[in-house]
């Protein structure tokens, strides 16, 4: 039978300005970095997809080099775009990023016009689509003028290759860098992706203050810390988490090593009604400059989950110390 989308999709889900632009964003918006590529089960990859449609969720980010195999996300995505989703194209904000490797040579990563738009094309081609949403540069390019990087980006929109730009991975002084020459270029920069949970802070130290003053709006990855704040590791490392995975980007010793802050702070958040992983992505809410929330997932169960987080994002003065307390120790 053919897919029916939620009829009170929008009902439940809150969309939140990004930054000075006229896009709205879901609050909580699902990446394609881990579980949607070749190596994955691809029922359990379109199941998640059309669950987060059907909670209201819109935003999907992706990259060039997302699977693996590299580019295999892009097209499980494309294969759920042409089928599920073909009637709702209009309904979706569709991202994705060139700058880091993708293919052999001097043009197959960084932030060149040329690897740029080439891996744009490539990533069109294997989503199936004519332009998407948003795209971005992944990495700053330290050995190719940031003028050509952002022209990139700048022709992106303009030839209708995508509507908006924007960057990822950026310190604050190359984000404003970034955010002039795309102005004087008649393209605004839409939005900003950084790490950001309570394992990493840095943005807290400067880019901020950028994104707010500029108006650009900022969507954190990996609020969850690749699911170290989360119930996941509590009794050891499940066979299927992405620790276990050898191709997953998080290491068991990582896990290790954080095992008695993740302990402390699934204490802390017992006590606020709210489970671990609620708790890391309300707290990421407290900061105004947040437009959305970039998490991932391996099963719907974790996407609910996570969506109970948009229902309690107060934290007291009190708690938000216990918090930097246990971060410290
Ligand atoms: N721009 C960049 O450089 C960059 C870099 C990294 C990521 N990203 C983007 O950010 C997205 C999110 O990154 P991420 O996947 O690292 O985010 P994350 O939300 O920090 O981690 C997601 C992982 O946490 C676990 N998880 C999620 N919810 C859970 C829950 N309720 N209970 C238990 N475990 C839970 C799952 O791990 P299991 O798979 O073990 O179940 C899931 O795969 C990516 O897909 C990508 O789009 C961008």
């Amino acid at each position: 039978m053919a897919y029916q989308p939620a009829p009170n999709r929008y009902k439940e889900m809150s969309y939140a300005r990004c930054g000075r632009s006229g896009l709205k964003l879901p609050r909580l918006s699902l990446g394609l970095w881990h579980n949607f590529g070749g190596v994955d089960d691809y029922a359990t990859a379109r199941e998640i997809l059309l669950h987060a449609f059907d909670r209201g969720i819109t935003h999907f980010d992706l990259a060039n080099n997302y699977g693996p195999p590299p580019g295999s996300a892009e097209e499980n995505f494309g294969k759920v775009l042409s089928g599920d989703f073909k009637s709702y194209r209009d309904e979706l904000v569709i991202s994705t990023k060139a700058g880091y490797h993708m293919w052999d040579g001097p043009y197959g990563e960084w932030g060149s016009r040329k690897y740029l738009i080439s891996s744009l094309d490539q990533s069109l081609h294997r989503m199936g689509l004519e332009y998407v949403d948003i795209f971005y540069s992944h990495r700053f390019d330290p050995d190719t003028p940031l003028e050509e990087t952002m022209g990139a980006l700048s022709h992106a929109v303009r030839s209708g290759k995508a509507l908006y730009a924007g960057i990822s991975n950026y310190s604050p002084e190359q984000t404003l860098e970034a955010a002039r020459l795309l102005r004087e270029m008649g393209t605004p920069l839409l939005i900003h992706q950084p790490v950001y949970n309570m394992f990493n802070r840095w943005i807290e130290d400067g880019l901020t203050e950028v994104l707010a003053a500029e108006g650009i709006g900022c969507i954190p990855f990996s609020p969850l810390a690749q699911g170290m704040l989360t119930g996941r590791y509590l009794a050891g490392i499940p066979k299927d988490s992405r620790a276990a995975k050898d191709h997953g980007f998080l290491k068991e010793p990582a896990v290790q090593q954080r095992l008695p802050q993740i302990k402390a702070l699934h204490e802390l958040a017992e006590k606020r009604g709210q489970s671990l992983a609620m708790m890391a992505l309300s707290w990421i809410l407290r900061l105004p400059e947040i437009t959305t929330l970039l998490i991932g997932a391996s099963s719907t169960k974790q996407l609910d989950e996570n969506l109970k987080a948009l229902e309690q994002p107060e934290f007291s003065d009190e708690e938000l110390a216990q918090i930097d307390a246990i971060l410290k120790a």
